[in-house]
């Protein structure tokens, strides 16, 4: 009899569990990896760099018929199980090269299903795409081979398509962007939380996007600016099942916040790419992502000063604009002007232990003095206002330095044969 209730109890209690798993997966943050032909040390060095920034898994893009497939997921795989403690999933690519075909798919989850790396959520592997509307309903047979857990990214027909359908278990959406002469808002993510009802929202987070690459016919900028910092006071307001970065290594669209590897740079694009760097935009994402794991929002506890800052190097109006970049995607929306896109302004975010002076020094021009008015992460921008020169920025406390650093120089001289380079150089101290 005794022996009974606790059985009872103690199935009652992993019902109980799973059940509440299944509504909503653990709270997650990932990064959106364009999978390529990454060897084995780079695999090692990048999940290390993740781990660091405290990201839980990696998000392996692939597009259809890809001849590294196989061969860098391996790489990838052996990598995180080396390292453990983070995990990968892969994410099918249905729009770089055309559909998957539904058997392919299925091999493929097979093949790393069981490794220990793999990201699970109710004991299956976590899938997720990169759209493949078109192909929703190959989804049934898919999960009658394999069991899955299945958060596909079909942004181009809206969450309601998602939530309606029986195979899906949650949705993420590709909307990271503001579009026009706007800052980011959160409208999108309550339509999409709102539409996808009890599924789980996977909410995108980007802090750029610049792409100019003839080969893939793609040339357009959205705002980037102070969106790294405002997208994650947004995480954790929303506070979503899950996230999703965008991305760790996509340098073609200037979103990357992972190492700059010359396999993934195309040659059209290594005028904008090269030279601008954006780890140091890693520097604050601990922070963000202990809070919104914890939803401990209050400011966090920071060791070091230290600082990490972001800016165009040229003006708007110093470049021509003859290379035809337009504000927003015109396949999907209307072109606004990119000189009223972008802002000229230099940006921060200076982590402090305690109340601090923030300077940001434009050449020989006067320093602008800012204060930080807390301990944790105090976020600036900074107006060009028509200087040029090197880029010094300073924290003291009581008139003497505690840290600085030096960014390259802004500049009227337009580079690149009269391109405009709407990438921005991230620097930190
Ligand atoms: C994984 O994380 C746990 C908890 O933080 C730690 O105890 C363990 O040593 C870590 N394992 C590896 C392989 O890093
Ligand atoms: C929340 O985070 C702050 C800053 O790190 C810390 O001081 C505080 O103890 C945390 N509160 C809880 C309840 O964990
Ligand atoms: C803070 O700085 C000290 C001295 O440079 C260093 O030893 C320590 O590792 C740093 N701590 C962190 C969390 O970066
Ligand atoms: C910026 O600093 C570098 C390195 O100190 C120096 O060589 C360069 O002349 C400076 N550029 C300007 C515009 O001051």
């Amino acid at each position: 009899m005794f022996i009974t209730f606790i059985c009872v109890a103690l199935f009652m209690a992993l019902f109980h569990a799973t059940a509440t798993v299944a509504q909503s997966p653990p709270k997650a943050v990932f990064a959106h990896v364009m999978g390529g032909n990454y060897d084995s040390n780079e695999w090692l060095e990048d999940i290390q760099l993740a781990k660091d920034a405290h990201i839980d898994a990696f998000a392996l893009n692939f597009a259809a018929n890809s001849p590294e497939l196989i061969p860098s997921l391996t790489a990838a795989y052996n990598a995180a199980n080396q390292l453990g403690n983070f995990s990968l999933f892969i994410s099918f690519d249905y729009s770089g090269n055309g559909p998957w075909a539904g058997q392919t798919v299925v091999n493929t989850i097979n093949q790393f299903k069981d490794e220990p790396s793999q990201y699970l959520v109710d004991g299956k592997p976590f899938v997720s795409t990169f759209e493949g509307p078109n192909n929703a309903a190959d989804w049934g047979w898919i999960k009658s081979q394999v069991p899955i857990y299945f958060v596909p990214c079909w942004t181009s027909v809206g969450p309601e398509f998602i939530a309606d359908n029986s195979n899906t278990d949650g949705g993420f959406s590709w909307n990271a962007w503001p579009t026009g002469a706007n800052d980011m808002n959160t409208e999108g993510d309550s339509a999409w939380m709102s539409a996808l009802g009890s599924k789980p929202y996977m909410m995108p987070v980007s802090p750029w996007f610049f792409t100019d690459l003839p080969s893939y016919d793609k040339n357009w900028l959205w705002r980037g600016d102070d969106l790294w910092y405002d997208r994650w006071q947004q995480v954790l307001e929303m506070d979503p099942p899950m996230v999703e970065i965008i991305s760790w290594n996509d340098v073609g669209e200037s979103h990357n916040i992972g190492p700059i590897r010359q396999s993934g740079v195309p040659t059209d694009g290594s005028w904008y790419i090269d030279d601008m760097p954006h780890d140091d935009w890693r520097r604050t994402l601990p922070y963000w992502i202990d809070a919104y794991k914890s939803g401990n929002t209050t400011q966090p506890t920071v060791a070091n000063d230290t600082m990490s800052y972001w800016y165009r190097l040229t003006p708007v109006e110093a470049c021509s604009d003859s290379q035809g970049t337009t504000g927003g995607d015109t396949a999907y929306e209307a072109s606004v002007n990119p000189d009223n896109v972008v802002q000229d302004k230099i940006f921060l975010d200076a982590l402090v232990t305690a109340a601090a002076d923030v300077s940001v020094q434009v050449g020989s021009n006067s320093p602008t003095s800012l204060r930080a008015l807390h301990a944790g992460v105090n976020h600036f921008s900074v107006p060009f206002n028509g200087q040029t020169g090197n880029v010094t920025f300073t924290i003291s406390r009581n008139g003497a330095t505690v840290v600085s650093g030096t960014g390259p120089a802004i500049s009227t001289d337009c580079p690149q044969g009269g391109k405009t380079n709407f990438n921005a150089y991230v620097g930190g101290c």
